[in-house]
Formats: C-alpha cells, structure tokens, sequence
C-alpha cells in the first residue's frame, strides 16, 4: 500500500477504510459508483433526522450554510459541492479512505483542503460511530467552510499545525482542534448553540451539549484547552465556549510558541478536570 492506515486512541479497531486507494499525500478519488442503494439511503436518513434535530441547537451560520451542501437524497458527488465551495471560500474537499496522520492533515487544511472520508457507516451504526464517516466529514465540517472567517480559521489552523509539528507540539494544538472544530460552543445573543462537527453530527450529543447539566462549560482560554485531554468514545466532559468566529479567530492569531512551553510546564488536565465555579458558564 502506498500509504499507512492511522488509528486514533487507543484501539484495537482495525483501521476501516482502504488505503491501498491513497496517494502519497492520503487523498484518493471518492469512489461514488461503489455506493449502494443502502449506502444512500442512510446518508438520506442521517441528513433528515439530523437536519431536524438543528433550531435551537446548532449556531445559526451552520443552518444557514447547510443547503449549501445541496443533495439531501443521496450521498453528494464531492465535485458538486466544490463548484460552490471553491468560489465561495476558496476552499475544497477532497476524499480520503478514512482518518490520515496529523502532518498530511495539517498540510492539506493549510492548502484549503479539507479532507472527506467516502465510506458511509452501516446501518447498525446509525446512531453511533466512533471513527468519522462521510455523514460526519460532510454534514459534520463542511457546511462552515462556506463562512469566511470560519474558513480562514480552519486553514491558519492547518499552517499552524505544521509549526506546532516542527517544535513537537502537534499533540497540543490537536486538542485546539477538538474543542474547538470538532465540540465548539458558541454563545449567541439567543442561547448558547453548538458549532463543532462532532456535536452536529451526532444525534444525542448536540442536545446535551447545549441543554445537559452534567458537562462542565467555559469560556475558551488556549492554555487550559490544550491542557485538557479528551474522550473519543464518550460525551465531552468539558466544553469550550466562544462568542463568534471572528473572536476565535483573533485569539488565536499570535505566535503559540510560549503558550506551548506554558502548556508543557503546567501539566495535562483530565477531560473533566473541575473548573472553579466562578470561571464555569451557567444554563439559563
Ligand atoms: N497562531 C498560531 C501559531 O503561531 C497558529 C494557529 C492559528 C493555531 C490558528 C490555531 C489556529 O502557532
Ligand atoms: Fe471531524
């Protein structure tokens, strides 16, 4: 095979997808004729359940970028959505065979291209599946690669996961990644509402982000997020809230090399490390 298959945490899951199909830089062609009617079907069920699961709960630039994604019925051609995308943004997605090492992945985001996993999940995994999937990657990210500020985010991320890369760092900022692109909450004028992708695309855990008691939520502060560990096959713990995009954005302009070195020397912090009350945001 050209190119090895990347297991996230710790698992003893094979790696799902085919990576024999991946070129040197992990993308490959989205295989769209090997899909089957099963295959778009769940695509079509996912999108129609989550899609209703969205007022009240995912920010409002998410649901007014998701008819940008265009097909509801089946699995989208990744050719179409990037005739929108590219004019829009400047971004583009493009297929791989599943998850791809933190160097190949930073540097496609820094090149604005997000990458996007062909397989779909089986049907018995409707409700849940712990390695991301077409449904995820699409439905999950794409939708605010068509916001600017947002856009450009994802991207700087990317060039500063290469530098992050260089002084071994890479495992830090990844946890920037997580809370932000992956859980991100985001305080509008009307409630708190969920940005992340992992959140948007899952069924249970987009109404206890937003709604639940049980999780702890903070505003987010860069040093305490790359100081917390997190669960790939539970609910968040924590939260990181912000107040929009461009706020995420201009913190997160500076050079990070001395939040590195404060991040080292404080030490790791557990995905449900207590946060101080008075630090903590409150429902209602
Ligand atoms: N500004 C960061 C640095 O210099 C890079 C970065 C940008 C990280 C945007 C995250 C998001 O290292
Ligand atoms: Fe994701």
């Amino acid at each position: 095979m050209a190119v090895e298959p990347v297991v996230y945490g710790a698992s003893d899951r094979p790696p799902r997808g085919d990576y024999g199909r991946a070129r040197d830089d992990y993308t490959c062609t989205q295989n769209w004729s090997a899909y089957t009617d099963a295959d778009h079907d769940t695509y079509r069920r996912l999108y129609e359940r989550q899609s209703a699961l969205l007022p009240g709960l995912a920010c409002d630039a998410f649901i007014a970028a998701l008819p940008s994604l265009g097909v509801k019925s089946r699995i989208p051609r990744f050719e179409e959505i990037n005739e929108r995308l590219k004019p829009a943004t400047g971004w583009e997605i493009v297929a791989v065979p599943g998850l791809i090492p933190e160097r190949p992945f930073f540097e496609l985001l820094a090149s604005r291209r997000f990458p996007v996993t062909d397989w779909i999940r089986k049907p018995d995994e409707f409700e849940y599946i712990v390695e991301p999937d077409v449904f995820h990657d699409l439905f999950g990210h794409v939708p605010l690669l068509f916001n600017p500020v947002f856009a450009d985010y994802v991207q700087r991320y990317g060039a500063g996961g290469l530098k992050a890369d260089d002084l071994g760092a890479g495992e830090l900022l990844s946890r920037l990644y997580w809370y932000t692109i992956e859980f991100g909450l985001i305080q509008q004028a009307d409630g708190l509402r969920a940005y992340g992708a992992g959140i948007l695309s899952s069924s249970g855990e987009l109404r206890h982000s937003v709604t639940s008691t049980a999780p702890q939520r903070i505003a987010l502060d860069l040093q305490r997020c790359m100081r917390t560990r997190y669960k790939i096959d539970d609910y968040q713990a924590t939260y990181f809230v912000i107040d929009s995009f461009q706020q995420l954005f201009d913190m997160t302009a500076p050079d990070f090399t001395a939040h590195y070195a404060a991040v080292r020397s404080a030490g790791d912090l557990a995905a449900d490390a207590t946060i101080a009350s008075d630090s903590r945001i409150t429902l209602g």
